[in-house]
């Protein structure tokens, strides 16, 4: 007897349907993950805790402190480069992947934090720096050695007897040339980076096979994912062609995304990632909205987040407009509503501090506008990436004499710019203002000597302002920067409508004040920020009478139409 399957059939079809509405309504960006719901803490080790009075901070640094990372509330920290390095740009340039950098500790201090994170239940992303590795390297020597070593291929190199090859700009060259001619073998090496970064051929399998067994060799220690440093640079044409004149005015355009890449994330994620459920990070995004989903979107096995650069890119020492930030954020959030997930961040090692760029640190605002800051990125669907520091609205150092600098590319490029007669007077105002080495001061952690940083001379100077700005003198004030970062993760974590709720945009063509509301399983909230120095009206169009306010940096906020100076406010409608 052939039996009618349709009835069940169809009811089994209205079940998928159902629960997958149900699963979309629920959870806008996919399926649930820890890595969405983290907020990810950014360690720099150099700055962050000197144990033994060197000056430098250490991973015996960090333990003393991962009870005070802890108390924020964070779930991961993302550690910046511990290998073994020559720290011509302060370890991104590895010299040996599986070692630990003489000046941070050895292979038992890595294991001893390693357990006392996972101890805290925090987890440990580490930054990997593949694009290029060290001249120092044993693979650059032995490449560098002849034109047949095993390890040439190593690294791209171009035989002098070809001529000249093609121009190709480097962020870090003085000379802004990213081949460097090398008498011995008679060849030029490419370097995106500086002369001591040489770019690892990623077009050579045995490159990739070295690099998952160093990504292996760190996984099977137990650490939980890792931030490609620079990977969207990784694969390049090798028949390096000329690109058009001026190319390096938008050279992520030429550099990004190179031919091969998305093939070996996949191949990467199937050798390595998915078979360690490793989260992954890309630093960049490359050129479009499309390469940014390629990366990242679940069902094509790439990487799990990327972050894009549009949005720190908008603070300028001239200041910036309101609409502009609300624009970008707004529109990176609206291409991944459905599929996909964002990084939202304001700062990094590579940023000068968040509160002098985006905010105002002047003595008046520095508190006020630093915690309006901090709403608006633990507001923000993405997972939201702190840099150290920021949660006690820690400034820019803006430095005024050059020999106070540490970063190599600005000291090269300082050079460079005397070489051709540049302007140095605006040269020094600009890295004041936008100089790494501004974000790289040391943690202040109280008012005795160095903010408590070393006992010794630091590697870089301290921020003068320690003795009043530092995490001694935030514990105990209710009101700080930093209690008030706590309490916005606290309220990030029992709110999963900040995480996953969807994002609209209101009040659009306010110039001042940036407002939003996130919605999900029926819960909605509102969110207003006050990006300006003056008290600034708003318009939501919202019934505000039964409002209930879940935050605020002001102790009297009443959300009546007008904020105060920078001004934040989360409430519940
Ligand atoms: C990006 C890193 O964040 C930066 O600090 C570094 O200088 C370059 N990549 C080169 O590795």
């Amino acid at each position: 007897m052939k039996k009618n399957f349709f009835p069940y059939l169809s009811v089994l079809l209205v079940f998928l349907i159902a629960f997958s509405c149900q699963s979309k309504k629920e959870d806008d960006g996919g399926k649930k993950e820890w890595w969405k719901e983290a907020v990810v803490y950014q360690v720099y080790p150099r700055s962050f805790k000197d144990s033994d009075g060197d000056g430098i901070g250490d991973l015996k640094g960090i333990i003393s402190k991962l009870d005070y990372i802890k108390s924020l509330g964070v779930d991961a920290i993302w550690l910046n480069p511990i290998y073994s390095s020559p720290n011509d740009d302060n370890g991104y340039d590895v010299s040996d992947y599986r070692n630990i950098m003489k000046d941070f500790g050895t292979m038992q201090d890595f294991d001893n934090m390693l357990k006392g994170m996972h101890d805290r239940g925090l987890k440990l992303v580490m930054d990997l720096v593949v694009n290029h590795s060290s001249d120092e390297h044993e693979w650059f020597k032995q490449s560098r050695s002849s034109r047949t070593n095993p390890y040439r291929d190593y690294y791209h190199w171009w035989n002098a007897e070809r001529g000249k090859p093609a121009y190709r700009y480097s962020l870090f060259d003085i000379n802004h040339d990213a081949w460097k001619y090398d008498s011995l073998t008679n060849a030029y090496y490419l370097h995106y980076f500086s002369r001591k970064q040489p770019d690892l051929n990623w077009e050579n399998p045995q490159v990739r096979k070295e690099v998952y067994d160093i990504m292996k060799f760190w996984l099977d220690k137990g650490i939980d994912g890792f931030r490609l440093d620079a990977f969207q640079f990784a694969a390049k044409d090798t028949s390096f062609p000329a690109f058009p004149e001026g190319f390096e005015k938008n050279f992520i355009e030429y550099y990004a995304m190179g031919p091969h890449l998305h093939d070996y994330l996949q191949e990467m994620n199937g050798e390595v990632l998915s078979k360690y459920n490793a989260m992954s990070v890309a630093e960049g995004a490359g050129n479009t909205f499309e390469d940014a989903h390629n990366l990242v979107d679940a069902d094509r096995h790439e990487l799990n987040m990327a972050y894009a650069f549009e949005g720190v890119d908008i603070a300028k020492r001239e200041g910036y407009s309101v609409l502009h930030f609300k624009e970008v954020f707004s529109k990176w959030d609206s291409v991944f509503a459905k599929n996909g997930w964002l990084s939202v961040f304001l700062a990094n090692h590579d940023q000068a501090r968040m509160v002098s760029r985006f905010g105002n640190d002047s003595p008046a605002f520095r508190a006020v506008s630093a915690k309006m800051l901090t709403t608006f990125i633990l507001s923000m669907r993405g997972t939201p990436y702190w840099y150290n520091g920021d949660e006690l609205g820690m400034t820019n150092a803006g430095f005024d004499k050059i020999e106070d600098y540490k970063d190599m590319p600005t000291l090269n490029e300082y050079e460079h710019q005397k070489a051709i007669g540049g302007d140095l007077q605006k040269f020094m105002l600009d890295i004041q203002f936008s100089c790494r080495d501004n974000g790289r001061t040391p943690f202040q952690w109280d008012s005795t000597a160095q903010a408590g940083f070393t006992t010794g001379a630091p590697w870089i100077s301290v921020n003068p302002n320690y003795t009043t700005i530092n995490e001694r003198a935030q514990e105990d004030d209710p009101a700080s920067c930093l209690n008030y970062f706590r309490k916005m993760v606290a309220l990030r974590k029992a709110n999963k409508t900040l995480v996953y709720g969807q994002y609209t945009l209101i009040d659009r063509n306010n110039p001042n004040v940036y407002a939003y509301t996130r919605e999900w399983k029926g819960n909605k909230l509102l969110v207003l920020l006050n990006f300006k120095a003056e008290p600034a009206t708003f318009d939501t169009g919202l019934d505000l009478s039964k409002a209930k306010l879940l935050i605020s940096n002001y102790s009297n906020a009443i959300p009546a139409g007008i904020l105060q100076p920078y001004e934040a406010v989360i409430i519940q409608l």
